[in-house]
């Protein structure tokens, strides 16, 4: 009798039954690459994002995605008024919960993980916020996020776990979700905390900004809302005219700097009651000048156009302006921009010498002096962007 030279290549094949936990492994084996991978792509969206409330977005969506969840909240601590916050879905609204309060108050606080199968059947699930919503709460995941010394940054809250086929499954998240949302909020945690010391740095520039430019409006009498509303004009203005959205901030960021260079003229000139003097009107056209002498070369880029539009704000459409006479194009568009924003809401508002003109004058006024003093293409922008212009003026 002939036997096997090696036992170990029998000719025995496997039943099906035999099989099937391996078969179960493998698939979950595949799943988790699956979702290892998936987990790779967000992290690489995630570490894109430099502003908040983008970045916020982007972790609801990872979370809902990566976990199978049918709905995600990502809620950030606020140690100084002892609260949890968060932006609502794709929209502007912030809420705001006490830091205690709910599944997600708990992990803030703990600083461990919460995974509740059922809802309904844990006394911790308060069921009146789905009284509230009429959403019906089955499942709830909700890791916390934290930073490198373990303080608690934010929660990662999921609900309601989904089969592939978007029915919601019994049982609720398990274990390998659990993994994959601590590593998620492992990730998060280094972008979340740069993007707050991002969003920290462009506040402190934008008040200083304001500030500054304010100092100089202060001189002149004018108000810290005028250079408010003539940067959103301007805003809004840029966006009409489709200018990418980092000039557009920068934009926004440059225009309440115009009339910086009135710090350089004389208080008797720029307060003087009447007219002018020919003396005093040479004078008072050097501000651009001084203006562009103090934002000259800036070495932020996000100030780059501060030192063009100081400069060119006064110049005409025509080549009848100061302090250089360009003309048409030649003057540059974020100067042209800040021009018309910049009269029109000198316009609409309240001066010594005149009342605040209605919109419709304002507007009729700008078409009056479209082609020679303004722009044309700019000045039609501004009736196109009505609907926006009365949201800011009342
Ligand atoms: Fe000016
Ligand atoms: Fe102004």
């Amino acid at each position: 009798m002939k036997t096997d030279p090696n036992p170990a290549r029998s000719d025995h094949r496997p039943s099906s039954e035999e099989l099937n936990p391996y078969l179960a492994e493998l698939n979950a084996l595949r799943d988790w690459k699956k979702r290892l991978t998936l987990a790779l792509q967000l992290a690489k969206s995630i570490a894109a994002q430099t502003t908040i409330d983008s970045l916020l977005n982007e972790l609801v969506s990872a979370t809902q995605k990566l976990l199978l969840a049918d709905r995600a909240t990502v809620f950030l601590v606020d140690q100084k008024n002892g609260e949890l916050w968060s932006k609502v879905a794709a929209g502007t609204q912030t809420i705001r919960i006490p830091i205690s309060a709910g599944i997600a108050g708990s992990v803030a606080t703990t600083g461990e993980l919460i995974s509740i199968p059922d809802a309904y059947s844990d006394s911790r699930f308060n069921q009146e916020v789905d009284k509230k919503t009429g959403y019906r709460t089955h499942s709830i995941l909700a890791a916390p996020m934290k930073e490198n010394q373990g303080k608690v940054l934010g929660v990662f809250q999921a609900l309601n776990r989904l089969n592939e086929d978007g029915t919601v499954r019994s049982g609720g998240f398990d274990h390998l979700d659990a993994e994959l949302m601590q590593l998620l909020a492992g990730q998060a945690s280094v972008a979340v905390e740069n993007a707050l010391l991002y969003d920290q740095l462009r506040l402190a520039t934008e008040d200083t900004i304001y500030r500054l430019a304010a100092a100089a409006e202060f001189k002149d009498k004018d108000t810290s809302e005028h250079l408010h509303r003539m940067a959103r004009y301007s805003e809004i203005l840029a966006r009409k005219l489709e200018m990418p959205e980092d000039w557009i901030a920068m934009l926004k960021l440059a225009a309440p700097m115009h009339d910086i260079g009135k710090i350089g003229v004389p208080d008797a000139v720029l307060n003087k009651p009447g007219k002018l003097d020919a003396a005093e009107w040479k004078e008072m056209k050097q501000h651009p000048i001084y203006g562009g002498e103090i934002l000259k070369n800036p070495s932020a880029d996000a100030l780059i156009l501060s030192e063009t539009i100081a400069l060119y704000h006064h110049e005409w459409w025509n080549g009848k302006g100061y302090p250089y006479g360009l003309k048409g194009e030649e003057i540059p568009l974020e100067a042209r921009i800040v021009a018309v924003a910049d009269a029109f809401d000198a316009l609409t508002s309240k001066r010594v010498y005149k009342p605040p003109f209605s919109l419709e004058k304002a507007l009729t006024i700008l078409e009056e002096e479209k082609g020679t003093h303004f722009d044309p293409a700019i000045v039609d922008a501004m009736q196109d962007i009505i609907p926006e212009i009365k949201e800011i003026l009342f």
